[in-house]
């Protein structure tokens, strides 16, 4: 579904000013998962198979929570906030690996940024939760709801994933992305212009953490299979490349660029060969597709905006470029957006861990 009220509407356009990025510094290759699990697999099968090399993990004591905030606090400080710009007033956490089920992660990342008394909440769209994440926040930029949402993305699927699983264990890595909009005009770099969403809940049992919710709560004694995250490779791998193509393709034609205007090119970095398949399916030339999954592995819904600090790090388009963004996950959901190439100096930051009392000293001043 395309969702309206975009910059064609004549309304203003969301604009990213601010990209911030979060990476757990403990680097694990391929061999030491196997090593850690005693996994029957080859470090050249998990390479081949899903162009992952590596990954990093979060330390027991860091939460989502942990690496949102640093990520978040990057964001801002990309966006070099104006003194007398609007400061961050809503604040949308995108994570399907929240701190706890109750209450949401968001509030008291908002509270140790220093935000004050501003509307934070979790939304879980599992890998398409940035994406989901940031047409939400856009729509209520657009309405004039809100005028500066920052948009993060967070995981820590080290703290679901089985070890012992290999048809799991071998992907995920843990990281958080954020990125900040203002209020802008849809021509200027960082433009969000169209964006597309959709999801089935036919295929809800293809992607799980099974236990720990209503229908089977924690407190019964979980199965391994119920506790842990599990996933049937084979049919996602088929929704994935099908869904993303069709969704990227619908926003494509919303925009009114075809596939050859496409110079950047960031899908949802689950298995090279997914988003090969995609971009060939697209027809999007190998030189404007970007990613970082050998380093990096799945990172769920921080994925896309990860892949994106990271391109924008390394200078790979100007600003101004016509960009294309795509996401597939559990749900399942989907969701594309279009959007020009922003114009900002990536921030980065390592992820701290929380104390146990929240100290004030720990809370920030924006
Ligand atoms: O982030 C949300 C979206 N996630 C995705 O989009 C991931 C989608 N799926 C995939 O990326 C791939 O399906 C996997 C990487 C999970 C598996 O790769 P594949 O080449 O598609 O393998 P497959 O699913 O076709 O399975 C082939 C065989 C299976 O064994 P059988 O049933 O043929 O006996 C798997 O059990 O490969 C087996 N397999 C492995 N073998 C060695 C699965 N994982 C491994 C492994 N090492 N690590």
């Amino acid at each position: 579904m395309t969702s309206p009220g975009g910059p064609a509407a004549g309304r203003p356009a969301a604009v990213i000013a601010g990209v911030g990025a979060s990476l757990p510094p403990l680097v694990v290759t391929n061999r030491q998962v196997i090593e850690r699990g005693g996994l029957d697999t080859t470090a050249e099968w998990i390479a081949s198979r899903t162009g992952i090399h590596r990954r990093r993990l979060a330390a027991f004591d860091v939460s989502t929570g942990d690496l949102a905030t640093a990520a978040a606090r990057a964001a801002l400080d990309s966006a070099a906030l104006d003194p007398a710009g609007p400061r961050p007033d809503l604040l949308l956490l995108a994570t399907t690996t929240p701190d706890r089920p109750c209450p949401a992660t968001a509030p008291e990342v908002a509270h140790r940024l220093g935000l004050g008394p501003v509307p934070a909440f979790d939304l879980a769209a599992v890998c398409s939760g940035f994406l989901y994440a940031l047409t939400t926040a856009a729509a209520l930029l657009r309405s004039g709801t809100c005028r500066a949402p920052l948009v993060v993305a967070a995981e820590k699927y080290s703290a679901i994933i089985d070890p012992l699983d290999r048809d799991t264990a071998p992907l995920f890595g843990d990281a958080a992305a954020a990125v900040l909009l203002r209020r802008g005009d849809p021509t200027e770099p960082g433009a969000l212009l169209e964006t597309d969403w959709g999801s089935d809940g036919a295929g809800s049992d293809l992607i799980t953490v099974a236990g720990g919710g209503t229908r089977l709560p924690g407190s019964g004694g979980l199965r391994r299979e119920e506790r842990y995250f599990r996933m049937r490779g084979r049919p996602v791998y088929a929704h994935a490349v099908r869904r993303m193509a069709a969704s990227a393709a619908t926003v494509l034609a919303t925009t009114g660029w075809h596939p050859g205007d496409v110079r950047a090119f960031i899908g949802h970095q689950a298995n090279q060969r997914i988003l090969d398949a995609v971009a060939d399916r697209l027809g999007i030339a190998p030189q404007h597709r970007f990613g970082n999954i050998r380093e990096v592995g799945n990172t769920a819904g921080a994925s896309v905006p990860l892949a994106l600090a990271d391109a924008a790090a390394r200078g790979v388009c100007p600003p101004g470029a016509p960009t294309l963004l795509t996401a597939f996950g559990g749900g399942l959901t989907w969701a594309s957006a279009t959007l020009l190439w922003p114009d900002v100096t990536v921030r980065t930051a390592a992820p701290q861990a929380r104390p146990h009392h929240l100290d004030p000293k720990e809370v920030g001043t924006p």
